[in-house]
């Protein structure tokens, strides 16, 4: 049913989009739905809706997003979460590294055989990341989520987004910003190209290829979540399907030219949450340790009814400001020959 809320900036700006998109392409019907925020008035928008939330009542998305990132925060925030509630959502997640409850046993077992895998490795990493991370996340939540903790982490330097993969043949703006950043410590950009990496890795075991591409998985939108100041990262993939006059009539502009990305039951796979470890606000201590999961939007499930805005359900979006405040996104252009970390670029 339509509620007042459905007349948020961020519709209105659908609205806008598709008629936007009318006008420039007439032999294709116009867009019911926004896969990202391509102009200067998107962003404007987008941030005003996120900030306007911040300052009211959590919207029903909001709650339910809210209540995910409490499943995986301190043992006292999962157990507030209604019983039939938490299986509903849990019976969304596709984990890519085994769960935090896991973890433990896992870890006796490998201390035992006195053996470390690559696997093992890979989820210690999500688990229990690198210093300069673990650090982050606690200057993040110390804040209170304040933007400027992250802001204040980047190097100054102005970065011109390469061009990669035809992006400007084929006019595409990939980015939201035609400039990007890269964290001053070399370590964290090292990290966030690990994790889209290790996605890509992972992504067979819950039933999806992923491409590092800029038609697949190429970004990700850096938050600090609303309640806790959580520092994590909502990533999109299979971010521009090819149009496909049966399965996937839509037009996306001019980043959709030359896509590969075939629209299937995949789609259903494209949301994928990375949560830094979460620290104590009063002690040094972590109450919980990070996680790397694929949101399964797929129709009948919590997250598809309840994260995925109707304007979007065709495309499967969560988006990222029902999480907390967006503060960047995180792009990895695929760089041939560049040192660890140079392929990604704050935005
Ligand atoms: C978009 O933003 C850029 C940088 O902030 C600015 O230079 C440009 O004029 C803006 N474009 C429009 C259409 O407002
Ligand atoms: C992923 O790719 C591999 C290798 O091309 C293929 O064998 C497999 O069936 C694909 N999986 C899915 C879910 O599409
Ligand atoms: C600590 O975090 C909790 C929720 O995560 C919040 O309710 C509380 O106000 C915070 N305390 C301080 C001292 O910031």
């Amino acid at each position: 049913m339509p509620s007042p809320s459905s007349f948020s900036p961020k519709f209105a700006f659908a609205i806008a989009f598709s008629f936007s998109l009318a006008l420039s392409s007439s032999s294709h019907s116009p867009l019911p739905f926004l896969p990202k925020f391509p102009t200067n008035l998107s962003l404007e928008l987008f941030s005003s809706h996120s900030s306007a939330s911040r300052h009211s009542s959590p919207s029903p998305s909001q709650s339910i997003a809210a209540d995910l990132l409490s499943l995986f925060g301190s043992k006292h925030d999962a157990g507030r979460i209604p019983r039939d509630e938490a299986r509903q959502i849990r019976s969304c997640l596709r984990f890519l590294v085994p769960p935090a409850s896991d973890s433990l046993k896992g870890r006796r077992k490998i201390s035992e055989k006195l053996i470390r895998t690559k696997l093992d490795e890979e989820n210690e990493m999500v688990w229990w990341p690198p210093a300069p991370v673990m650090e982050l996340a606690r200057l993040a939540v110390d804040s209170g989520g304040d933007p400027g903790t992250i802001q204040r982490a980047l190097d100054p330097t102005k970065l011109l987004v390469p061009d990669v993969e035809g992006l400007k043949k084929d006019k595409c703006e990939l980015t939201r910003t035609p400039n990007g950043y890269r964290f001053a410590n070399k370590d964290l950009n090292s990290y966030f190209e690990f994790l889209f990496e290790l996605i890509v890795e992972r992504a067979p075991s819950v039933g999806m290829n992923v491409s590092l591409n800029r038609y697949d998985l190429f970004h990700g939108h850096l938050f600090l979540a609303s309640d806790s100041g959580r520092l994590g990262i909502l990533f999109h993939a299979r971010e521009y399907p090819a149009y496909e006059r049966k399965r996937f009539p839509y037009n996306l502009g001019f980043c959709q030219t030359g896509s590969t990305v075939i629209y299937d039951d995949s789609m259903n796979l494209r949301n994928i949450l990375w949560l830094a470890p979460l620290p104590s606000n009063v002690t040094k201590a972590w109450l919980a340790p990070g996680t790397l999961v694929v949101l399964d939007a797929r129709p009948g499930g919590v997250i598809y009814e309840k994260l995925v805005p109707d304007y979007v359900d065709f495309v499967r979006t969560v988006y990222e400001d029902d999480f907390g405040e967006v503060v960047v996104d995180v792009n990895y252009l695929n760089l041939d020959n560049v040192a660890p970390g140079e392929r990604i670029f704050i935005c």
